[in-house]
């Protein structure tokens, strides 16, 4: 076996005899020539009768079926040498995600992320929100009996995925020093920009406030009647003093700062608006998911070979030039001092639209080759992104 995947492995099992820090195992993909025993096999720590048990969620492509054993009898299984090709161990302090290639060479990335531990039995999640807090009545998730309406349990797991993409980051980026520790006399400052009915900006400003962390949050939205609306709901919950919106565009607001930057599916080019005042503006750390894309699509009008075989499928060309999009947005955002993720933002069963661009401001400086490779792929496409624009690239 290749050494560096033998001592990934091995840190994994570390993880894994970590029954106190441990998170979540993700088992997916096969490995070439190889057969896996499930297509997916999901595991978390669950809590029965006081004692930590691992639990094995697979599906055998009909029934998902669920088992405990407990860590050492767990490892014993040697999933891990089952076959897959994607591991991911998330603990509380970081994660390892190891891919094994065709050659049987491991790819490890770690990350320092912290995550909670949920010794939740119920498959189900636990909530972070709970669908009676008057705010999901506000903006119109629950009723006003406080169950989640029908028609808006879509938009209730999407928030809460978010907060659960937030949280961490926000963490992270505290626990590393990007962010200070907000305080009362200087609290976190939070931007949402496309607030639209403001879902996600009323979320964050709410499950911040419940776990005590100062916040400031505001809410950008070109509509007049979303600031209107937003404000009268701040009105009446009380929060005004922490929470305000203003009808502006992203690309004119009047907000200098902002520690965090938030844009979830803003039109078109206002993530790129919105992509642009965060670096410009400085944050620390912005949660992106792009919405349509049409810029860098229009300016595909030569395809270098071979990519004809995608571009001349409608459909594939239209993803290949979101995935160019998106990856020469991250690119530029790593030239210029931020460290960037693209991750899954929620299951595509909810919406298409499922990739946000996370990036946490480190200054790093620009690497010589990063910029290489990022002119060369302008070059092959012969396309300007609308970012690049905008920030005079
Ligand atoms: C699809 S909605 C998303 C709303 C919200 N972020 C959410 O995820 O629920 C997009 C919002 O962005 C706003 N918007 C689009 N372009 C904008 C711009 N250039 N400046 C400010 N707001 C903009 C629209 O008015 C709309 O409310």
């Amino acid at each position: 076996m290749d050494s560096a995947l033998a001592a990934a492995l091995a840190e994994v099992v570390t993880g894994l005899e970590k029954s106190d820090a441990f998170v979540r195992l993700v088992l997916s993909g096969r490995r070439r020539n190889m057969q896996t025993p499930t297509e997916r096999v999901d595991v978390k720590p669950v809590l029965i009768k006081g004692e930590v048990k691992y639990q094995i969620s697979q599906s055998d492509g009909r029934a998902m079926t669920t088992k405990n054993y407990s860590p050492p009898e767990f490892i014993a299984l040697n999933l891990l040498d089952a076959g897959f090709a994607n591991i991911l161990l998330e603990h509380k302090s970081g994660s390892i995600s190891i891919r094994i290639t065709k050659k049987g060479e491991a790819l490890v990335h770690r990350t320092n992320d912290l995550f909670e531990v949920d010794l939740s039995h119920d498959r189900s999640k636990a909530r972070l929100l709970d669908p009676s807090d008057p705010f999901l009545i506000e903006v119109g998730i629950s009723d006003s009996t406080g169950k989640v309406k029908a028609s808006k349990n879509d938009k209730y797991l999407q928030v809460e995925e978010f907060l659960r993409l937030l949280v961490p980051s926000l963490n992270s980026a505290i626990a590393a020093g990007h962010i200070a520790k907000p305080t009362a006399a200087l609290p976190l400052t939070i931007v949402d920009l496309g607030c639209g009915n403001a879902y996600l900006t009323f979320a964050a400003h709410q499950y911040l406030v419940n776990q005590g962390i100062p916040v400031k949050v505001t809410g950008i939205d070109v509509r007049e009647s979303a600031r209107l609306r937003n404000n009268q709901i701040a009105e009446k919950l009380r929060i005004s003093e922490s929470i305000t919106f203003f009808a502006e565009e992203i690309s004119q607001t009047t907000l200098k700062s902002a520690d965090v930057a938030i844009a979830l599916h803003a039109c078109d080019t206002a993530t790129d608006d919105a992509i642009a005042w965060a670096v410009s503006a400085g944050a620390k750390l912005a949660l992106i998911a792009p919405c349509c894309h049409h810029d860098i699509q229009a300016q595909m009008v030569e395809t270098p070979e071979p990519w004809q075989i995608i571009t001349r499928n409608g459909i594939m060309k239209e993803r290949l030039g979101d995935l160019i999009t998106d990856a020469l947005r991250m690119q530029i955002m790593k030239l210029l001092g931020y460290r960037v993720e693209a991750i899954e933002f929620i299951g595509g069963e909810h919406t298409p639209r499922n990739l946000m661009i996370r990036a946490v401001k480190t200054d790093a400086a620009a690497d010589s080759a990063e910029k290489s490779r990022y002119d060369a792929m302008i070059a092959l496409w012969k396309v300007k992104p609308a970012l690049a624009s905008l920030l005079n690239r």
